[in-house]
């Protein structure tokens, strides 16, 4: 009898599983420790659209920072923003901290799914991975390696987002009833060095041989995408106000939900576009252009002018004059840590 696909796939991954810091090594039981969730948690929402190489670091500083979800729900908006900044997507950070004072709250992250779902930010997802990976539980755990995967091995053609039906009952089917979550982490790491986006290597395959987009030919073309709208393109303008010779500069933090919302910034124009540069500054005063950067959000690519002006006044509105040797500090996101770059190279 041949092997079922969930026991090709775990012994796999008995042998290649990356060793990462949110894991238990294969087949290992599971921590009996409430902090285990907590890290698979933090885990599973740094990773949403980031990569395992950009969120290690991340993950180190804030299990450094606040060891347990009681540590995390203490801290302040500001830290947890701060400590955020450059790992993109802030609303992440916004939910996880309103995540984190629920569980808080309750006394401790519940172990299952359908518990899970019910936690203010936390999505269908994130719950299923929890369960899984956290607590052993047989979950359906789709991320965008599983539904690569998925799509070729059973040959699912019909393009995104439609093919999500089909790719979920497909990935439900192959779910084996224990190690679930070594088993959504095998198809992730599958995934992600194995059944690759571009370039598959599938003569390192385990499932090569059961593979029904393999055998089709051209598994490099599932799942098929929908077609790309063009992203807009914005310009806007960013201002670097100093005091003392340049000594500080005045930093404010974005409204509410916003774009970047609760994040430390440099003041800026809204981004509603301005052609010619031209665009008055939130202070009278001898402005001078820098030049400019440019940053793609996933639904606009920026354009923004760097202004600067040197003063002794402090603009309107609430903002705090922050000194410029300690600009890494700030917790500026990656745009505004761009436009502070530039306005530093002037100097
Ligand atoms: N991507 C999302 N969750 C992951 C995990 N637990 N391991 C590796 N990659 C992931």
């Amino acid at each position: 009898m041949t092997a079922s696909i969930s026991d090709q796939l775990l012994a796999w991954y008995d042998v290649h599983a990356r060793d990462l810091p949110w894991r238990v090594p294969p087949g290992n039981a599971l921590p009996d420790d409430p902090a285990w969730p907590y890290r698979v948690w933090l885990s599973e929402v740094m990773l949403q659209q980031t990569t395992v190489a950009a969120v290690k670091p991340y993950f180190a500083k804030f299990t450094a920072v606040w060891p347990t979800v009681e540590a995390l729900a203490a801290a302040s908006d500001d830290d947890v923003m701060a400590a955020w900044a450059g790992l993109g997507y802030y609303s992440r950070a916004r939910n996880l901290l309103k995540c984190a004072r629920a569980v808080a709250e309750r006394g401790g992250f519940p172990d299952t799914e359908a518990e899970l779902r019910k936690l203010p930010g936390l999505g269908d997802y994130t719950a299923a991975a929890i369960a899984a990976i956290a607590f052993g539980r047989r979950a359906v755990v789709v991320d965008a390696n599983v539904e690569r995967v998925a799509a070729r091995l059973f040959a699912i053609d019909e393009p995104l987002p439609a093919a999500r039906k089909a790719i979920r009952a497909a990935t439900d089917r192959i779910t084996p009833d224990t190690r679930a979550g070594d088993f959504a982490q095998a198809m992730m790491d599958l995934g992600a060095h194995v059944c690759t986006s571009r370039a598959p290597r599938c003569l390192l395959c385990p499932l090569a041989g059961d593979c029904e987009g393999r055998k089709a030919g051209e598994p490099e073309r599932l799942p098929v995408k929908p077609a790309k709208k063009p992203v807009p393109e914005r310009r806007g303008a960013a201002f670097w106000i100093t005091r003392n010779n340049g000594a500080e500069v005045w930093l404010v933090t974005r409204p509410g939900t916003g774009m970047l919302g609760g994040m430390r910034a440099l003041p800026d124009d809204g981004w509603t576009a301005r052609s010619d540069g031209s665009g008055e500054g939130p202070l009278a005063g001898a402005w001078r252009t820098l030049g400019a950067v440019r940053h793609g959000f996933t639904h606009a690519s920026l354009t923004l002018q760097v202004d600067a002006l040197e003063t002794s006044t402090a603009p309107e509105g609430e903002g705090q004059w922050w000194p410029v040797e300690r600009i890494g500090e700030a917790g500026l996101a990656t745009l505004f840590a761009k436009a502070a770059q530039l306005a530093l190279a002037e100097d």
